[in-house]
Parts: structure tokens; C-alpha cells; sequence
């Protein structure tokens, strides 16, 4: 049996961050269910956040201005202590990172060069054009082939196996071979990244189905603030690929029908650059009004910058339009609508990145050590893979120094795979016609009619209701082709029973709060609560069925304040 002290599942940016701080003198390995190149970490564009005051803008930037601006943009919901940690340790991070090779953009001086993003208070977002997140995967890679670090690529998690509270493993599907095998491990990082594919409008890769985190869910760890969704303002119309803040930070402006900078009705004083959570809101209220054109997006116009600055710093975004839209944004503007992008929310973590399972350990997208609150600013999610992706590493390595064996006998966990071969098989033998993919399609429906940017009870309890329906219709889905070696249709029947119950979680959580908070707005309940609702959702599975409890928020150092921007 294959057998690691550390296993780090997801070779994006935080689990790479994870594995080349893990004890070099342990046997680490990642598993990725892509090559780690193809993670979608590869997709970040606009920059990664650290207040060096390289920007002569920003020369009296601080971490605490940074720390003050992240809980701000959270709508207060951000544990305090934490959003502290990850930029005070934002700084060294992003030298570390040029240390590695990340070639990131300059100013004239040589200085790595910030531009402004939203919600911040000075322009502190490091960046190499617009592919910061391809640089530093590719750098971070790098590192690890020189460290090399063992990968296991195109191999797909599907169980966390843990017995007694103490992780002892996984169950995986090898795509390549189509076999299911257990791994055996005394600790277990996942850094599986975030659950976009849920709703059909998302910047996210087809990959981000979020199976990592229903993983750790029907484990019995609980989940933390899930109903907290961000929905990207600027996506490429009709495609949703991500066209990047940067562009706004570069200057660029958004338009309506009536050629208004609309920005102005909904957030006066930063314009273009509110947070993510307002700027998304605006772009939709502007469409329903019918201000939008053809009653779907917006325009992002960029034209005004300038050729030389479009091709020097955002070449990406040039290409993207000319190859997707047919258009050059040079010459003309980018028609653009929100889509979801990121989760808030995710497996409930310290700020150790340790869970409440003994040598079970999360970071990056999919965890929820409770930085990014109700909203997430631009900028905070690089930042927040590298930061604890880091510690994941550090602290894994500490736990598997002082623990012993997992005391696990190989049995139990050849067991375990053998129970997924036996259910595989019941899929192959199912007499029904249903296929996995109506089921797929169906889902990201529900999500995106009834819990998407704007929400209300009756919305959220016919998805909760279609939710359901669809779990019931699960049960009688059939596997129809024999080969299991890169069987998508396999891949997708593994992951719909995550996707479910992670919608579940969502809706639940956005029905119970009765309150309007960053990305999570209630037509009927249009105000924040701090009385009743400045407190973490928490979301744990007993018997199959999800049980909601509540946890305090760390708001020690700055009070709750209305969010004027
Ligand atoms: O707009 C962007 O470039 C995305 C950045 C982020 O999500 O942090």
C-alpha cells in the first residue's frame, strides 16, 4: 500500500505552498486530479495583496491599513486576529516569492509595482501583468521539481478515512489506470480549491466541482460560513471568463445603456473600485432596470488607457477579448456581467489550518480560517493560498513529528476502497436511463436561479426543495461506460454527491440568515444585524442530514461600522 506522512491533496498554489514547507525530512507527496499546471490557482490574474508602499501612492500603507481594509471589505465577519496574521505575514511572503523567481511587473526604480484594487485604501496589489497566478504556480512548481517534491497526478480523492478522530488516509481514483486504491497517511492536507461549477455562471474551471470540501463534510468536519458566495463583477459576457479587476485598478470604467458611469449611484467615492460584493450588485441592479444592453451585461471600458497600457498590463485580457468576443478592447468596450468566482466559506479550520479530525489539515479556497468574512477582497485569495498554505505545511510537519503511527491496520482502509468498487459497480448495473450530466446541469440552475447574487426565503427554500429532489434522483444514476481509465462520467457521478450536499449547505445557511451581509444580500431582510447575526455559520452532517450551529466572531480590535465606500 502506498503510504506518506503528509499528503497534500491539490497541486494548485496552496497546496504546492503546503508541500514545499512541509519537513523535508518527512516523505510528502500531492495528489493532484489535474497536473498541477492545469490547477486553476493557473487563472488568478489581477495580483496578490502585501503593503510594501512601492506605489508613490501608497508609500504610508501599512499591514494594519491592510488588515483594516480585508475586515472592512468581510462586512466585519472576518476573525480579526486572522486577517492580522495574513498581512503582517503578506510582506515577507511576497519577497519570498521574488526570492523564488516570480516575475513580477516593475516600476521604473526596479521596485515590485502595485496597482490599485477594490476596497483598499492604497494601491497594494503586486502583480506580473495580468497572470500573477500563472508566474507564481509556475514558480512554485519550479520549486518543487528542484525539491523534488512526489506528485500523483490525474488522481482523484474520494474519501478522507478517519477513525477514532485521527485521519488515517484516503481512498483515490487513478484516471490513468482506472483503479481505486487506498493511501495511507498519518496527516492530510487538502488544498482543493473552491466549488465554482455549482452554478452555471462562474469563472472557475471545470475542474472546481469542490469535492474536497463535501470530502471533508461526510467526514464529519464541519463547514464554516458556506452561504457566503462571490460573485465576480467583471466577466467576459456571455463565456463568464474572468476579465480581471485589474482592469478598473488600471482605470477602467464601467458604462451603461445611458453611456453613465453608473458607479456613481452606488458608491461615490471609489467609484469602479468599491468591493466585489457592491460593484457585483450594481452591474445586476443596472441590468434588471433595463440600463443594460440586450438585458445582459455591461460595458467595461478600457479604451481611454491607451494602447501601450493595455498591451504592457493587460496583455491577457487583450487576448482574451480578441479570442472569445471578437473584439480588441482597445478599440472598443468589453461587455461584461457577474458571474460566481469564489468562496468565502469552506472546511472550518484554525489558524493553524487544523480541523477538529486529528492530522486533518485545509488551506486555500476550500478552507475557512475566516479571513474573508461576508466578502473577499481582490487581491486576498493569492495571498491567502501562499500565507497558509505555508502554515498547513509547518504544522502538519509538527503534528506527523509528534504523533505516532496512525495505528490504522492496512485492512480498514483496503476496506474502504473496496466499499467505492462495490458502489461503482451498482452504478454500472442501475436499470435507469439517468445520466449524471442532466443531473449536473439541473443543479447549477437551481443555484443560479435561486441563490445567486440576490436572495429571499421563498427562492431559497424551492432550491432547498429541488435540492432534495435531486438527491433522491442520485440514487438511481447509471455509469454507462465500461472503461473506468479517464472516465469523465465517473469523475462527475464521484463528485455530484458533493456538489448536492454543498449546495444543501449554501441554501440552508443563506435561509437561516436573516440578514444582509457583503455577498450575501436578502431582499427581505435588506440590513445587517450585528445584534442577532455577527456570528460564523457552522454546518456539520449527522446521519446524512446537515445540523447548523453558530460560532462567535473575533471583532476584538475594530468595532462594526456602517460599510461607506
Ligand atoms: O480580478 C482578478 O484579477 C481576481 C483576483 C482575485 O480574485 O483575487
Amino acid at each position: 500500500m502506498i503510504e506518506h506522512d503528509i499528503l497534500v491533496v491539490g497541486g494548485g498554489l496552496a497546496g504546492l505552498a503546503a508541500a514545499l514547507n512541509s519537513d523535508p525530512k518527512l516523505n510528502v507527496a500531492v495528489v493532484s486530479k489535474v497536473h498541477p499546471l492545469r490547477s486553476h490557482s493557473v487563472a488568478a490574474q489581477g495580483g496578490i495583496n502585501a503593503a510594501l508602499g512601492n506605489n508613490p501612492e501608497g508609500k504610508d500603507d501599512s499591514w494594519e491599513r491592510h488588515a483594516l481594509d480585508t475586515i472592512k471589505g468581510s462586512d466585519y465577519l472576518a476573525d480579526q486576529k486572522v486577517a492580522e496574521l495574513m498581512c503582517q505575514k503578506a510582506i515577507p511572503a511576497i519577497y519570498e516569492l521574488e526570492y523564488f523567481g516570480v516575475p513580477f511587473s516593475r516600476f521604473p526604480g526596479g521596485v515590485i509595482a502595485q496597482r490599485p484594487f477594490g476596497g483598499a485604501g492604497f494601491p497594494r496589489t503586486c502583480y506580473a501583468a495580468d497572470r500573477t497566478g500563472l508566474v507564481i504556480l509556475h514558480t512554485l512548481f519550479e520549486q518543487s521539481v528542484r525539491k523534488q517534491v512526489k506528485f500523483y497526478n490525474e488522481w482523484l480523492v474520494t474519501k478522507l478515512v478517519v477513525r477514532e478522530g485521527k485521519c488515517a488516509g484516503v481512498v483515490i481514483y487513478d484516471l490513468t489506470t482506472g483503479q481505486i486504491m487506498p493511501v495511507r497517511a498519518r496527516a492530510v492536507i487538502f488544498a482543493t480549491g473552491g466549488y465554482g461549477r455549482v452554478y452555471l455562471k462562474t469563472t472557475n474551471a471545470y475542474i472546481n466541482h469542490g469535492s474536497g470540501i463535501g470530502i471533508a463534510y461526510q467526514a464529519g468536519v464541519p463547514l464554516k460560513d458556506m452561504e457566503f458566495v462571490q460573485f465576480h463583477p467583471t466577466s467576459l459576457y456571455d463565456k463568464n471568463i474572468l476579465i480581471t479587476e485589474g482592469a478598473r485598478g488600471e482605470g477602467g470604467y464601467l458604462v451603461n445603456n445611458k453611456s453613465k458611469r453608473f458607479m456613481e449611484d452606488y458608491a461615490p467615492s471609489t467609484m469602479e473600485l468599491a468591493p466585489r460584493d457592491i460593484v457585483a450588485r450594481a452591474i445586476q441592479t443596472e441590468i434588471d432596470k433595463g440600463n443594460g444592453f440586450e438585458n445582459e451585461y455591461v460595458q467595461l471600458d478600457l479604451r481611454h488607457l491607451g494602447e501601450a497600457k493595455i498591451k504592457k498590463r493587460l496583455p491577457g485580457i487583450r487576448e482574451i477579448c480578441i479570442n472569445f468576443a471578437g473584439l480588441d478592447p482597445i478599440e472598443s468596450p468589453i461587455p461584461i456581467q457577474p458571474a460566481q468566482h469564489y468562496s468565502m466559506g469552506g472546511i472550518d479550520v484554525n489558524l493553524k489550518c487544523a480541523s477538529i479530525i486529528q492530522g486533518f489539515f485545509a488551506a486555500g479556497e476550500c478552507a475557512c480560517v475566516s479571513i474573508h468574512g461576508a466578502n473577499r477582497l481582490g487581491g486576498n485569495s493569492l495571498l491567502d493560498t501562499v500565507v497558509f498554505g505555508k502554515i498547513a505545511g509547518e504544522e502538519a510537519s509538527i503534528y506527523v513529528r509528534g504523533s505516532g503511527d496512525t495505528g490504522l491496520e492496512e485492512k480498514i482502509l483496503l476496506d474502504e476502497a473496496l466499499e467505492l468498487k462495490k458502489r461503482i459497480e451498482g452504478w454500472e448495473k442501475k436499470d435507469s436511463a439517468l445520466k449524471i450530466h442532466l443531473l449536473l446541469n439541473r443543479l447549477k440552475e437551481v443555484m443560479s436561479d435561486n441563490v445567486g447574487l440576490f436572495r429571499e426565503k421563498k427562492n431559497l427554500e424551492e432550491a432547498l426543495d429541488k435540492i432534495h429532489e435531486l438527491k433522491e434522483q442520485y440514487h438511481r444514476v447509471h455509469l454507462s461506460g465500461q472503461c473506468l481509465r479517464f472516465s469523465q462520467e465517473l469523475v462527475n457521478i464521484l463528485e455530484f454527491e458533493s456538489m448536492l450536499d454543498l449546495a444543501e449547505v449554501i441554501a440552508l445557511g443563506a435561509l437561516n440568515r436573516e440578514e444582509t451581509r457583503g455577498s450575501h444580500y436578502r431582499l427581505d431582510f435588506k440590513e445587517r444585524n450585528d445584534k442577532e447575526w455577527l456570528k460564523h455559520t457552522i454546518v456539520t452532517q449527522k446521519d446524512g442530514q446537515p445540523l447548523i450551529s453558530y460560532q462567535e466572531v473575533d471583532a476584538s480590535k475594530y468595532k462594526p461600522k456602517a460599510r461607506e465606500y
